[in-house]
């Protein structure tokens, strides 16, 4: 590893820092990422070496490895994930917060020899194409080289964002990465280290990130959730922009026009399956095809003409494989077939990978996420998942077939409607449309969504998840509210806003919409009401479409079905209306008063 040892880069800053945090962490040698083809061929043999990869069958799966993680490291950790401002009224009530003072300490005692008989790896990154007006620079320091090259798939690394870093002189945000397991000399490695204990730590006044005990996804890949959401929400509130979890992909009309949406769904519900949508077949044949821009995380801004530009930071997915199959998700499939990372699926007895909702027959054997001997049978008797739930791919995003033209343009695409949707059972309509940005703004604010596995805690209950930001807005959502309010009087254009249910289930807890491909006829009405092309029934919570307002074409989707998936049950909002209110409670302090305005209004409406 001697060849990267030398700096690519001439930032004193920058040589002084790194220098610093070696001194803290004593690992065993410095690598500083190039991001070549040939450096991350050595990584990966080098994991495979170490245990942490297997090499998947290269004729079936070209360039695919297969990562079993610790069964402790599996998600997210939101209890262990802590935003630093200064004042504890900044982070807010949605946040953990711990004195930076009393954080900086623990800091340093953890972090003190953490990357013994370790390699530390400098990975520069931009978020956003390089040298795009909106990208942003971040440099990772980290033990693990699943994360380094993991994040060569997520973002641009290497030489050219070193280049950026001396070329443009602009601000980085250091980020420090450790999984926590210090190799004393003669010690033998395990295959996934990491430690029981973990702190996702974020300073926003100075824009650091922490990351002690995890190697899994976003607490380990730094570019994605703490960069470019919890520390970008905190920028974009100072800079006039907006930092969101959103996916972007843009809906062409047989007519050849292009209307692109974002839109927020909670962890795992449903955002890249939406960002890949294929129409149904009559959709396809009249013409109309959906391009996909980006599947996790929105940067958006309003450009000089005052309307909203977006961006997608990322350069990959880190997609949940879990119900992600050739039926439900084609272009996804297509996209992991090559150079992917896969984490925590199952492994097929012909050197493949296997998941839940992959194929509809299971292969008759299997070694599951854990190692452990799989068939069909103790799946069905034992109910044991060949793939953990929260199992994901790690795959370049230029390999899904429906990537937009423009997914990489520097200035972004121009949005004309913002969707929320959360996972609920009950109560929340298919689709509606609220009525004005102010209302919209309290939609999102007010969003609930069942908890699912992409982060510890109890799956299926229903919290709220304002704008699909609980885990992740940097700062007081009540202030982050207030934010989005604001964002309104930027604008010369003020996008529609809408909000959506895919996941609403009858009395005998089947689910009312058949969801994927079909969601096109939702999004149809959606970019056509946004176009002002589709007309709307009020009701006291929003615009709605009715039956005949929607193309049925190639669907047996009967009228009552459609009545039961749309039904507004005016006793189910009033408890609602509760739920809403305790969220305002403990944001009480910092709730716009248009938020105020906005509930009072809906409950006279109801
Ligand atoms: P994160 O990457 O965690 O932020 O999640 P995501 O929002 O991108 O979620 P994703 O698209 O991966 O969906 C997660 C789960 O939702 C998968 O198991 C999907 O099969 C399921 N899902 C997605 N779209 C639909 C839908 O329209 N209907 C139903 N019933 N399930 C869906
Ligand atoms: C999510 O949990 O929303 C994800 C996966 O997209 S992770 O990167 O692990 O946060
Ligand atoms: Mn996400």
């Amino acid at each position: 590893m001697t060849t990267h040892a030398k700096p690519p880069s001439k930032n004193v800053h920058l040589l002084r820092w790194v220098n610093k945090m070696a001194a803290l962490c004593k690992p065993e040698a410095i690598h500083w990422v190039d991001g070549s083809q040939e450096e991350y061929d050595a990584l990966c043999a080098g994991l495979v070496e170490a245990g942490t990869f297997i090499k998947l069958d290269q004729q079936k799966w070209p360039g695919c490895f297969l990562a079993r993680s610790d069964a402790g490291d599996v998600a997210r950790v939101e209890e262990r994930t802590f935003i630093c401002s200064l004042s504890k009224e900044a982070a807010g009530p949605t946040n953990n917060w711990v004195n930076p003072y009393e954080m900086r300490r623990t800091l340093r005692r953890l972090f003190d020899g953490c990357m013994q008989g370790r390699t530390m790896y400098v990975l520069a990154y931009s978020m956003g194409p390089i040298g795009s007006p909106m990208a942003q620079i971040g440099v990772q320091l980290t033990d693990s080289p699943y994360a380094v090259v993991n994040m060569r798939i997520m973002a641009r690394i290497g030489l050219p964002v070193f280049q950026e870093i001396d070329r443009a002189d602009k601000r980085v945000v250091p980020c420090m990465h450790t999984v926590g397991a210090p190799l004393k000399p003669g010690q033998a490695d395990v295959p996934w280290p990491c430690n029981p204990e973990k702190y996702i730590v974020h300073f926003p006044e100075t824009r650091e990130i922490w990351s002690y005990g995890s190697g899994y996804g976003g607490n380990a890949l730094l570019g994605k959730k703490c960069f470019a959401l919890r520390i970008a929400s905190a920028m974009a509130r100072d800079e006039g922009w907006m930092a969101e979890h959103m996916l972007i992909l843009g809906v062409q009309n047989p007519e050849g026009q292009k209307t692109y949406v974002a839109a927020a769904f909670p962890s795992a519900c449903g955002k890249t399956n939406f960002a890949m949508l294929i129409p149904p077949p009559a959709y396809q044949q009249k013409g109309w095809k959906v391009w996909t821009v980006g599947d996790d995380i929105a940067w958006i801004k309003p450009d000089a003409q005052g309307r909203l530009r977006a961006i997608n930071p990322e350069a990959g997915f880190f997609g949940v494989a879990p119900g992600t199959g050739h039926k439900t998700n084609p272009n996804a499939m297509a996209a992991l077939a090559t150079n992917t990372i896969f984490t925590n699926v199952a492994l097929t007895d012909d050197n493949g990978v296997w998941w839940e909702g992959m194929t509809d027959e299971p292969p008759a054997h299997a070694i599951d996420w854990q190692g452990r001997e799989w068939t069909p049978a103790l799946a069905r008797e034992k109910g044991v998942k060949a793939a953990h739930p929260n199992a994901r791919f790690t795959t370049p995003a230029r390999q899904c077939p429906t990537m937009d033209p423009d997914w990489e343009k520097p200035e972004g695409v121009p949005i004309s409607a913002l969707i929320f949707g959360g996972r609920r059972a009950s109560v929340m309509p298919l689709i509606y449309q609220a009525f004005n940005w102010s209302a919209g703004v309290y939609v999102g604010a007010t969003m609930g969504s069942e908890m699912t596995a992409a982060a510890a805690g109890t799956v299926g209950q229903v919290r709220r998840d304002p704008m699909a930001m609980r885990p992740f807005c940097g700062y007081n959502m009540g202030d982050y509210f207030r934010h989005w309010v604001n964002m309104q009087r930027k604008l010369t254009e003020t996008p529609r806003i809408f909000h959506v249910n895919w996941f609403r289930k009858d009395a005998d807890g089947k689910f009312l919409w058949p969801g994927f491909g079909e969601n096109m006829r939702i999004l149809q009405w959606i970019v056509n009401r946004a176009c002002g092309r589709a007309l709307g029934r009020e009701t006291p919570i929003g615009w709605q479409p009715s039956y005949d307002d929607l193309d049925w074409t190639g669907l047996d989707f009967p009228r009552e079905k459609f009545d039961a998936l749309q039904k507004v049950d005016r006793a189910a909002w009033r408890r609602e209306v509760l739920d809403h209110e305790e969220l305002f409670l403990d944001l009480h302090s910092h709730l716009p008063k248009e938020m105020v305005y906005e509930r009072e209004l809906l409950v006279c409406r109801l």
